[in-house]
Parts: C-alpha cells; structure tokens; sequence
C-alpha cells in the first residue's frame, strides 16, 4: 500500500515546525513509517536552490525564474525521495510544497495560476498531498515570531502586503478545498495550537 502525503504551510512564523513535531508524536505514536522533509530542498540539489532561492546573491531574479526554480527542486524531490518512500509505504511529512508556490509566486508575486496550474501537472503528474495542515495567523504577528528568530532571508525581507496577499491566497486555496486543506488558528497559545493539530492529525489518521 502507498503511504499518505502530508504538507504543513503558512506565512513566515506560522508555526510550521511545532506542527510537524506533533503530527510527528501522533503517527510514530500509531507505528506508521515515516519521513520528514521540506521544500524547497530535500535532496542535495533542492538545497543547493534553496540557498540560491532564500540567499542575497540575487535579490533581483525574475518572478518566473524564481517560480522555475522552486518547480526544479521540486522535480527532483518528487523523484529522489517523495515518490519512492510512498511507493514503500511510507507516509511523507513534507514542510511545505506546492499550496507554496500559489500562495508564493501566484497570489505574492501574481504569477497567473494557470500557469502554476501547468506546471504541477508536469512536475507531479497525479501527485497531490492527501492532507495539508494551513497554520494561520495574522501577519503582524508571524512577522514578529519569525523576526526574533534569525536574520531575514529573501522572502522574509519582502514588505508586509506581500505576506498578506498570500496568506488571503493561503485561506482561497482551503476555501476550495476543504477536505484536504484544515485550517489551523496557530495565533492561539501554544498549547491550544497543539491541540488543534493533534485533533486534525488523529481525525485523518483514524478516517
Ligand atoms: P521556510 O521553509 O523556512 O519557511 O522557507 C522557505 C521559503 O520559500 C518561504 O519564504 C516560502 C518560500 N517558498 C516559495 O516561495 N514557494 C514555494 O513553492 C516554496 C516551497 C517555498
């Protein structure tokens, strides 16, 4: 049997990590296999794009190389590690993936999403993840979370309506498609948060 494909995403701060950790706890919890990734990256030449997608090199690179290079790191994901460890049977546990690149180069940048739309079709064939948990929060305040962390890289430098077109572009995708897509009000303290996503973790795992 193939394993399941689960994506965690939302605006920088969102929480991403403390989600993992608990879907993490729920499904080793249930002795499901399984791994852990993230995009862009996950193998060696995603991470090489990443550092040039998050780095300062090139601050000015095009919106459509920007949105190439995330699908190039994603070809490469798909087929050196997504895609064999589901064939194994194992579930995937990605932080982040495509809702990335709608909400990102679509609604943030304004890449028409048809020609998104294109390139998932390509890249992942009939792959698409089986449950994705949306960490929602204002943008005011993933900023500052994401702020007291590090150093600023690419996207997170980007002016603050930037953020709030896609996590609008973020709530549309849920909005459309709510079976696969469950909403997370990560601006609850931590442990509502926790709960929250342990609740939505266990209803996918027992359906
Ligand atoms: P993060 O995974 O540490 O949050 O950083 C990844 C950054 O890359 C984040 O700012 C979102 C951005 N990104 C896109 O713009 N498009 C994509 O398709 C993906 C996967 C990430």
């Amino acid at each position: 049997m193939t394993g399941k494909f689960i994506t965690v995403e939302g605006i920088e701060g969102a929480g991403k990590t403390t989600c993992m950790q608990v879907v993490t706890e729920v499904i080793e919890h249930q002795g499901i296999n399984a791994i852990h990734t993230r995009e862009p990256g996950g193998t060696d030449l995603g991470e090489d794009l990443r550092s040039l997608l998050l780095g300062h090199k090139h601050t000015g690179m095009s919106d459509d190389a920007e949105l190439l290079m995330m699908f190039a790191a994603r070809a490469e994901h798909i087929a050196q590690k997504i895609q064999p460890a589901l064939d194994d049977g194992k579930w995937v546990l990605c932080d982040r993936f495509t809702d990335a690149t709608y909400a990102y180069q679509g609604y943030g940048r304004g890449i028409p999403l048809e020609k998104i739309a294109g390139l998932e079709n390509w890249v992942q064939g009939e792959l698409r993840p089986d449950l994705t948990l949306l960490m929602d929060l204002p943008v005011e305040v993933g900023m500052e979370r994401a702020g007291k962390r590090s150093a600023p890289d690419r996207f997170e430098s980007e002016a603050w309506d930037f953020f709030e077109r896609i996590r609008q572009g973020y709530l549309s995708i849920a909005a459309e498609q709510p079976s696969r897509v469950k909403v997370i009000d990560a601006s609850q303290d931590l442990p509502d948060v926790q709960a929250q996503v342990r609740v939505a973790i266990e209803d996918f795992v027992n359906a």
